[in-house]
């Protein structure tokens, strides 16, 4: 009996190729969003879970764009790119794969980008049974309502025989509501000798993939799968893309709810694959966490929040309106409302930064607090720091920017600049008004701002009174 190669030594080939042209749109279809990771993103997820040996990810309209998202999306992991210059239809783009994936012996595994909810447990239920079939193709149906747009399954005295695309059917085969649903796991070469006969010549006079089914079922049995409709929806349109995003939104959401995670309105609560939560942690409306973000337990999330590849640590509150971006916040702290951390913001424990503070490459130590109307840029700041309302941090002087050291303990009047570089040493106290310019010893006290004067009925006098 002949041995299979088993799913370690399977490879993966995810087509990226196309234009999308139903989509309307300048970009590329598999970089549309969804959940804030790109379309493509999602299949190519799942083919990595499942272990295969080999990924090779088939790009060519707007290929460079494609590609430097997709390798973003995926860090530390090996992705192979294969070229299809002109995109002259599925077969054409398997067959680009073909050199990437030379001297790989194993079934290969062939997915389309524009299927994002695909399951692991689909897949994996996919490669026994290819390796117990004597054949060297194992396809998946769906059986839908709607049929339009899909190919249809063709059987002969039970056995599917052949895939005709929509714009091939006759009027009796345009009524099959089994669809090709668009999976497949094909022996290499079988693969490769097949997709050579394949020629354009249909409807759309393109080289189909799905005309792989016929030369298999020449000689054996094709292995038939079945995915339920919903998770071998594919993305052609906007509205598509919507109803997609709609089910993984679902399906993310009622996750966190099991492991403890309220939201107060799961229709409008947006968490990106990859993001975990805390138990305990309370999500209100409106809110997105995308990113590989992190979420303690115990966490509180206000209205209309944006938190984007950050971490925040266990029983902090994001307050109303808030934006962290690339940001790292500490246990207990009070951030918001309309707070705006931007990259490289490190908060250690119980810092409280209030409404209308941005923050951009800054540390800022225990318990200290920035409360109102604040900039602070490219700064150390120590622990017990109070930062007054309207506090900036002057980083940029229209070449470089310098850095700003607060140590513990200090105090910042109301209203102050600080001209970086500089140090404000521990303890120390500036006034309200300061414009600080040059390094202020620990322990000591600095104002710049010119004595007050009073002149008395002054107004009177002037309006002749
Ligand atoms: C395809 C199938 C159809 C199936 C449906 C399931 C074919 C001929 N038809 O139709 O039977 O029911 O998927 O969703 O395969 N692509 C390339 N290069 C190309 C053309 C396409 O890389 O030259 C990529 C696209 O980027 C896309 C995928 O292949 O990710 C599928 O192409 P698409 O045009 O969307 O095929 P469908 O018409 O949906
Ligand atoms: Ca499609």
């Amino acid at each position: 009996m002949m041995v299979r190669a088993g799913p370690s030594t399977l490879a993966a080939i995810v087509l990226c190729a196309g234009k999308g042209t139903r989509m309307k749109s300048e970009r590329a279809k598999v970089l549309h969003p969804i959940l804030g990771r790109p379309l493509g993103y999602y299949p190519i997820a799942r083919a990595f879970e499942l272990g295969v040996s080999r990924m090779v990810v088939v790009v060519g309209h707007q290929a460079p764009a494609v590609e430097a998202s997709l390798k973003a999306s995926f860090p530390g992991r090996s992705l192979q790119f294969a070229l299809q210059a002109n995109q002259r239809g599925t077969a054409d783009a398997v067959r680009s794969a073909e050199a990437a994936l030379q001297g790989h012996a194993g079934p290969v595994l062939i997915l389309y980008g524009d299927v994002p909810l695909i399951t692991l447990e689909f897949l994996r239920s996919l490669v026994e049974p290819h390796q117990r079939s004597k054949g060297p193709l194992s396809i998946t149906r769906m059986l839908v309502e709607n049929p339009t747009g899909y190919g249809r399954v063709i059987r002969e005295r039970g056995a599917a025989v052949r895939v005709v695309e929509e714009k091939d059917c006759s009027e009796r085969q345009r009524k099959i509501r089994e669809c090709n649903a668009g999976l497949y796991i094909a022996d290499p070469d079988f693969l490769w000798a097949a997709l050579r006969k394949t020629r354009p010549s249909n409807a759309q006079r393109e080289l189909y993939l799905t005309d792989l089914v016929q030369e298999a079922a020449k000689k054996h049995k094709v292995a038939v799968a079945t995915i339920p409709a919903e998770d071998a929806a594919g993305v052609n349109s906007r509205e598509d893309l919507a109803g997609c995003a709609a089910v993984l939104q679902e399906r993310i959401n009622a996750h966190w709810m099991k492991e403890g995670v309220s939201l107060a309105d799961p229709r409008s609560a947006f968490i990106a694959e990859g993001t975990t939560l805390g138990p305990d942690t309370e999500v209100a409306a409106m809110v997105s966490i995308l990113g590989d973000s992190e979420v303690g337990r115990g966490v509180r999330i206000g209205q209309g929040s944006l938190i984007v590849r950050s971490r925040i640590a266990e029983g902090t509150e994001i307050k109303p309106y808030s934006l962290l971006e690339d940001s790292i916040v500490g246990r207990g702290c009070v951030i918001g409302p309309f707070a705006r951390l931007r990259p490289g913001t490190e908060l250690d424990e119980q810092v409280h930064l209030g409404n209308f503070v941005e923050t951009k490459k800054t540390r800022i130590g225990k318990g200290s607090k920035a409360n109102h109307l604040t900039y602070l840029g490219d700064a150390q700041i120590g622990a017990g720091v109070n930062v007054g309302a309207g506090t900036i941090t002057c980083n940029y002087d229209g070449v470089q920017k310098h850095p700003t050291i607060l140590e513990d303990g200090v105090f910042v009047g109301s209203d102050t600049q600080l001209v970086a570089p500089v140090r404000v040493g521990a303890g120390a106290y500036i006034g309200a008004g300061t414009t600080v310019t040059q390094d202020v010893p620990p322990m000591s006290l600095t104002l710049s701002r010119a004595p007050q004067t009073i002149k008395e009925g002054w107004v009177l006098k002037k309006k002749g009174g």
